[in-house]
């Protein structure tokens, strides 16, 4: 049996439909029908600027929802014919979302609850795996994990960069973990959506005194934050607002500034972590994760972005990444359903 997927035949090659071979499911996967997959500012570097892959053809997209199709023989979890989503990789191509079907370990999916659409649905795992890395792992800000309930060790979280979808979902996961005061960077514009999804203080991005205003409010207290943009002005930005008296910690998501020269000196002690937010890579975390997050969306503790849909399918992803790439997406993800043409 063969399937259409988009297939990037070389480094920063065009991208064209073509076929693949469907896989079948190892005993601990899921063969899932991709209904809905988003697309990711990854996807675009990959396009058009290479790294990250190391062989030839592949297929990107790694924000899938979809239907299970087939399970493997030691699979109890899921059904043929379940709702689910989960975080794909870009290192095996039969595991990636542009295409019409792909497999899954099973611990690593999660169930769409009812009041959820596929499309909805595939706008949350990657920037929300980040988030959970970045906050609830060691090799980011190190809070416990908040599945049984509020877990935060201070009142205050900073997190830069609040309309990305890691900043919309790290806001989220904040508010989950208890933080009583969520600090976040914008242009005004988002203020509405940052203060439904639970940031506190929200500050002008543009503003040319931005630094003296959210110091005004953190004082010498902050100890976490998390920056969703990571420039090298987001990063510095953050490293200097945190504490002068006690250790504090940033989470980044983009290589560190290489220029560090006007950053101030920091108690010892104090870190400043470059996060990958991989599901395969963190298992120990990732699994309880996929176990919880469905709850979290039912409840509406999580919530999807807004879904603009490429209506051309696959044939439209090329377009998309080109939008990503060109920076013109703004607090939205683009979707594309496999199976539409
Ligand atoms: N390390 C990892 O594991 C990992 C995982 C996933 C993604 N990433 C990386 O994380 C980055 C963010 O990904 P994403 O999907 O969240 O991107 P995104 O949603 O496409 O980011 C665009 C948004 O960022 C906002 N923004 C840009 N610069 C800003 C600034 N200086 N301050 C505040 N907001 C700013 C923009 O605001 P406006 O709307 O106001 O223009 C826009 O809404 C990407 O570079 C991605 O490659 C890393």
């Amino acid at each position: 049996m063969s399937h259409v997927a988009c297939i990037l035949p070389y480094e920063k090659a065009p991208l064209y439909i073509g076929l693949r071979k469907t896989p079948a499911p190892a005993s601990n996967q899921l063969l899932i029908k991709v209904t809905s997959a988003a697309l990711n500012p990854i996807d675009a570097e990959i396009r058009f600027k290479g790294g990250w892959v190391d062989r030839y053809p592949t297929v990107l997209g790694t924000d899938i929802a979809g239907i299970v199709e087939q399970i493997g023989s030691s699979v109890t979890r899921f059904r043929v014919g379940d709702r689910v989503f989960f975080q794909g990789t870009l290192h095996d191509p039969n595991c990636a979302g542009f295409q019409e079907y792909c497999l899954i370990p099973a611990e690593f999916a999660a169930w769409i609850p009812t009041s959820v659409s596929e499309d909805e649905a595939c706008t949350i795992p990657v920037a929300i795996m980040a988030g959970v890395i970045g906050l609830f792992h060691h090799s980011g800000l190190g809070i416990p994990p908040p599945f049984h309930g509020p877990t935060a060790p201070a009142e205050m979280i900073l997190i830069m960069g609040g309309p990305s979808q890691l900043g919309q979902r790290a806001i989220q996961l904040a508010r989950i973990a208890g933080f009583r005061y969520i600090l976040t960077t914008s242009s005004l514009r988002h203020v509405p959506l940052l203060k439904r999804l639970g940031a506190t203080h929200i500050f002008d991005r543009s503003a040319s005194d931005l630094e003296a205003q959210i110091r005004a409010v953190v004082r010498d207290d902050l100890i976490y934050a998390y920056d969703a943009v990571s420039a090298p002005d987001t990063q510095i930005l953050a490293y200097s607002l945190l504490s002068d008296s006690r250790p504090g910690r940033l989470a980044v998501v983009l290589d560190l500034p290489k220029d560090k020269s006007s950053v101030p000196v920091k108690p010892v002690g104090t870190k400043w972590n470059l996060i990958y937010g991989s599901t395969n890579r963190w298992s120990e975390l990732s699994v309880p994760f996929w176990g919880k997050v469905s709850e979290w969306l039912e409840t509406g503790a999580i919530t999807p972005a807004r879904v603009t849909l490429l209506e051309g399918g696959l044939n439209d992803v090329s377009q998309g990444l080109k939008l990503l790439w060109a920076g013109q997406v703004s607090a939205e993800k683009l979707v594309v359903r496999p199976w539409d043409d």
